[in-house]
């Protein structure tokens, strides 16, 4: 099974839907006019929702939102998530406010830093961080992992994906004069230069707390990364 999905897959992380494109998935013939990126929230969104599938009205913390694009897919395609939709950019959270977001009696939008989040321990059931996760610098994505695993009993990350040394060599490489002409190129080949990969997922959560554990998964273009933190048992409670 060396190279299949199946194989990439750790058991913590739910499997994807192949073959099923969001307007098939959704009856929405809209959706077939998603760019990539709402093609890439969407088949997050639909990861995320299996890891609370047990949870009747599951409480979604999304870090670093953006335009709000992944909670949006979150809230219509679960009927009663709470999702508290944040960012550290004052802008980005001012026209998530004035938008639809703003308004939906199920989400919450709210200015946070997910490397200090301003929210109890064990406060949500899942906190995302979707396509973001390679702009920080190692200390604060560790703080990510941390603070993530804190206030959420899971943290699901999507990133870009490293491919191992030799292979990001040769495309690196096959990118570069690309890269000198074209900006998509040259945003490509500094992020996947910035990306971590799983032994860097590793290192960062080891250095913040060994009981941080991370599993990983595949998804197209990205990288899955789950990461929850082994709480001691209560007493008594065994
Ligand atoms: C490339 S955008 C991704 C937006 C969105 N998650 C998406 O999937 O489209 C990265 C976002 O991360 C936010 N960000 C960067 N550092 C952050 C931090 N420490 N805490 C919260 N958000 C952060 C930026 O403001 C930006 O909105």
């Amino acid at each position: 099974m060396v190279g299949s999905a199946a194989a990439d897959r750790p058991s913590g992380i739910p499997g994807p839907r192949r073959r099923r494109r969001p307007h098939q998935a959704t009856g929405d013939p809209l959706a077939r006019l998603d760019g990539p990126d709402l093609a890439d929230h969407y088949h997050f969104a639909a990861r995320a929702l299996q890891l609370v599938a047990d949870i009747a009205d599951p409480k979604i913390l999304e870090l670093g939102a953006g335009h709000g694009a992944l909670s949006r897919k979150l809230l219509e395609m679960h009927p009663t998530a709470q999702v508290t939709v944040t960012d550290i950019d004052p802008v980005s959270v001012s026209n998530l406010v004035s938008g639809d977001l703003g308004g939906h009696p199920r989400a919450v939008v709210r200015q946070m830093d997910a490397t200090d989040i301003d929210a109890p321990d064990r406060s949500y059931d899942l906190a995302l961080f979707a396509l973001a996760f390679h702009h920080l610098p190692p200390v604060p994505a560790a703080r990510v992992l941390a603070e993530g695993t804190r206030v959420a009993n899971k943290l699901l990350i999507c990133d870009m994906r490293r491919p191992p040394a030799p292979l990001h060599l040769i495309r690196l490489a096959s990118f570069l004069p690309f890269a000198l002409v074209l900006p998509l190129a040259h945003d490509g080949l500094i992020s996947s230069l910035r990306a971590y990969s799983p032994s860097g997922f590793r290192a960062l959560a080891a250095h913040e707390d060994p009981a941080i554990t991370v599993e990983f998964g595949r998804m197209g273009r990205n990288q899955i990364v789950l990461a929850q933190r082994r709480r001691p048992t209560p007493l008594g409670s065994a």
